[in-house]
Parts: C-alpha cells; sequence; structure tokens
C-alpha cells in the first residue's frame, strides 16, 4: 500500500513516520510537508535511507501539485495532520490556520475523490468540543459532545472536521476523524508547553505559566497516538469518529513542577504570567469507543511517558538547540514580552 503522511516533518506526524516505516516494511510511507517553522527534516534523518521513505516538499493547499503527487503515486491511504498547531499563534493571526486547516484539508478531499483513496483519515483534536468545567471531574468529551470550539485554531480544525463528514455523506468518500488530547514525546516544537518547559529549565530560564496554572490538560504519549491511528485507518468502519486519550489529566502547574523535579530543578523558576485569550479550562476524553471497537489502549502512563520525553531531550540537544538558535528567538521575544509586561502591571 502506498499511505501519504501530510504534516510527516512535524511533531505527530514525524513520530507517525517512524511508527509507521520501522512497521511496515512493504508499504510505501510518503511524507509530504511545506517544511514551515514547525517542519523538520533533522526529524525524519533517522528514516530517510529507508527504502519504504519517500519524503516530497509541497504545500496541501497548492491542488495543482498534490493532484500531481496522487497522479504520480497511487495513493491508497491518507492521513492527514499537516496543519497550523499552535493556539497562541491563531490568537495572533488566524488566516493562515484557515487556509492551512480548512483549505488544505478540502484539497486532499478534492484529490482523494478524483483519483480515488480507501481510506482518507483527518487527525482532529479534542479542542473541537471546547473545554470542561474544573469542578466537574465527572465529565468527559465523548464523539457526540457538541461542537464548541473556542480558539481560531480549534475553529479550523472543526470546520474541517465538519468538511470530512459532508464528503463523506454527499460523495461517500470513505473518511475517518479522530480527536485525541494533548500528545507529548519526542520531536516536539519547543513552543508548546512540556518541550517549552524542559527546555528552557535546562537553561534554567524562567518558565512562564499561563494564569494561575490550573487548567488541566489531558496527555497521550506520542507513540499511543501513533498506534491508534495505525488501528483506525487498517480495522475501522469508514465515516467513523473516535476519542483518543488516557485519562492522564493534569493541571499545567503540576506537569512544570513534576519537570523540574526529575531535572532536580528549583520551583523558584517558575513565573506566572498574564493568561491566553480565551484559555480552555479543561479537557478530558472519554476513550471507550476506540478500546471497545478496536481493541486500542494506550500503553503509557504520564510517569513513564514524561520521564522518556526527558531523556529524549536530554539525549538530543542537538535537535531543539539548532531550532532555539533560529527564528524562535524572535517569536519567543515576540509572543512572550506581551505577557510579561502585563503580568507586571
Ligand atoms: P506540528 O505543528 O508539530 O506539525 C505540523 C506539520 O504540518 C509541520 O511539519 C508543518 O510543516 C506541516 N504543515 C503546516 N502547514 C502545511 C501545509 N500547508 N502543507 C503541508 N504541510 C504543512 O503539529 P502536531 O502537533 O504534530 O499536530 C499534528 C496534527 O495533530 C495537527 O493536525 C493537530 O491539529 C493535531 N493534533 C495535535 C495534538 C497535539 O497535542 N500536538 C493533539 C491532537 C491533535
Ligand atoms: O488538546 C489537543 C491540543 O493540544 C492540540 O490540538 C494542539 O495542537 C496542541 O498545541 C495542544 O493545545 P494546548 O493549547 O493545550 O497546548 P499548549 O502546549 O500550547 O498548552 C498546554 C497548556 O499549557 C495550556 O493550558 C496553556 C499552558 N501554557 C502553554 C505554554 C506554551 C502555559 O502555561 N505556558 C506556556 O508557555
Amino acid at each position: 500500500m502506498n499511505i501519504l503522511v501530510t504534516g510527516g516533518a512535524g511533531f505527530i506526524g514525524g513520530n507517525f513516520m517512524h511508527y509507521m516505516v520501522n512497521k511496515y516494511e512493504n508499504d510505501k510511507i510518503i511524507c509530504v510537508d511545506k517544511l514551515t517553522y514547525c517542519g523538520n527534516l533533522e526529524t525524519l534523518a533517522p528514516i530517510s535511507n529507508r527504502k519504504n521513505y519517500k519524503f516530497i516538499k509541497a504545500d496541501i493547499t497548492d491542488r495543482n501539485t498534490i493532484y500531481q503527487i496522487f497522479e504520480e503515486n497511487k495513493i491508497d491511504i491518507v492521513v492527514n495532520f499537516a496543519a497550523e498547531s499552535h493556539v497562541d499563534r491563531s490568537v495572533e493571526n488566524p488566516e493562515i490556520f484557515i487556509i492551512t486547516n480548512v483549505i488544505g484539508t478540502q484539497v486532499l478531499m478534492d484529490a482523494c475523490r478524483k483519483y480515488g483513496i480507501k481510506r482518507f483519515h483527518q487527525v482532529s483534536t479534542d479542542e473541537v468540543y471546547g473545554d470542561l468545567p474544573l469542578d466537574r471531574v465527572d465529565l468527559f468529551f465523548t464523539e457526540n459532545t457538541p461542537i464548541r470550539a473556542s480558539s481560531p485554531y480549534s475553529a479550523s480544525k472543526a470546520s474541517a472536521d465538519l468538511l470530512v463528514m459532508s464528503y463523506y455523506r454527499t460523495y461517500q468518500l470513505p473518511v475517518s476523524i479522530s480527536r485525541c488530547s494533548n500528545n507529548y514525546g519526542p520531536y516536539h516544537f519547543p513552543e508548546k508547553l512540556i518541550p517549552l518547559m524542559i527546555s528552557r529549565a535546562l537553561h534554567n530560564e524562567k518558565l512562564p505559566v499561563y494564569g494561575n496554572g490550573l487548567n488541566v490538560r489531558d496527555w497521550l504519549y506520542v507513540e499511543d497516538h501513533c498506534t491508534a491511528i495505525d488501528l483506525i485507518i487498517r480495522n475501522s468502519k469508514v465515516g467513523e469518529i473516535y476519542n483518543i486519550g488516557g485519562h492522564n489529566e493534569k493541571t499545567n502547574i503540576e506537569v512544570v513542577k513534576t519537570i523540574l523535579k526529575i531535572l532536580e530543578k528549583d520551583e523558584s523558576l517558575i513565573e506566572y504570567v498574564k493568561d491566553r485569550p480565551g484559555h480552555d479550562l479543561r479537557y478530558a476524553i472519554d476513550a471507550s469507543k476506540i478500546e471497545k471497537d478496536l481493541n486500542w489502549k494506550p500503553k503509557y502512563t504520564f510517569d513513564i511517558g514524561i520521564k522518556k520525553t526527558i531523556e529524549w531531550y536530554l539525549n538530543n540537544k542537538t535537535w531543539w538547540e539548532h531550532i532555539l538558535s533560529g527564528e524562535y528567538k524572535n517569536y519567543f521575544k515576540k509572543m512572550y514580552e506581551k505577557k510579561y509586561c502585563s503580568s507586571n502591571e
């Protein structure tokens, strides 16, 4: 089979590329990625000389190029990870989120209709459900929870989900969607909470915690997300939506303190800063549908996953130090200057 993985040079897509190239020697795993600020060929370097691996630099919104890729590669399955993925950036500049996350998904599905495929899988997010109250720990997102996105990022992902289901109903395109909670693990771009805190703590820099640090996220080790998607594209019925999560709910401050403890760093590095506008309070996934239908279970608890992640960052400093030394410096200054200034007012 020829499997097209869009956004395969990013965090989750990159881990999925490694997983698939190593697991399915007889399938061809083709990565299409625009290599935006967070797409990184160094992530794919360990698998780049494998026979079943191919990389094509392309933008999923570029219809002609995408059609040409489908024509030349006889694609069986598409797994669409390609996206603008950072909530804070979507608050600053929503437009690129609509272009990539909505139009890009549409172009890919049009290509699927034109050339024919066995499955189009959309990698979505639990953020399409909005948030849950902090004082109702009995509530979880199910696949039937209404869409109620909060940020321009999650609204763009929710729009794409609606479009995917419309292509299923209208054109019978064989689609599936997964909505996963927060991932962490190797190759995570250091603008997101866990890699940002690890990389800054290792440099003894201040750790910016938004608001009071009590917002809750449900963390899943990235390899567990990869196994879930693999099961869905091979074994699920078409037209299905699956939530993915591992019941590892933590407040942000708990996560940051755990990282500091493992790194043997002082909690005085923590600095509370201005909150994210529209900040979602709590995410919590009910994953019983995928557990029951596809027999999926996460392998890693947060305690084990976070230690493995920190170990990876300690052993792969070149990967993230390259990122920190580039354009990222300007990003951090611009994004966090405002937060620090406002918190000191
Ligand atoms: P990421 O930002 O690390 O990677 C995104 C990748 O997409 C990059 O390699 C980038 O170069 C590529 N890309 C961006 N625009 C493109 C375009 N127009 N054409 C081709 N490639 C393009 O993102 P991630 O955290 O790995 O997330 C991957 C997917 O999973 C996203 O769709 C995201 O919404 C979803 N998701 C992420 C999480 C999470 O915790 N990170 C959780 C649930 C779902
Ligand atoms: O739930 C899935 C989503 O998880 C994905 O769809 C998104 O692509 C992914 O980025 C992630 O979104 P979050 O907004 O939850 O992740 P982020 O790492 O940006 O933030 C996690 C929490 O930590 C959130 O409550 C905000 C907080 N935070 C984040 C940063 C970057 C801080 O307190 N300080 C920070 O510097």
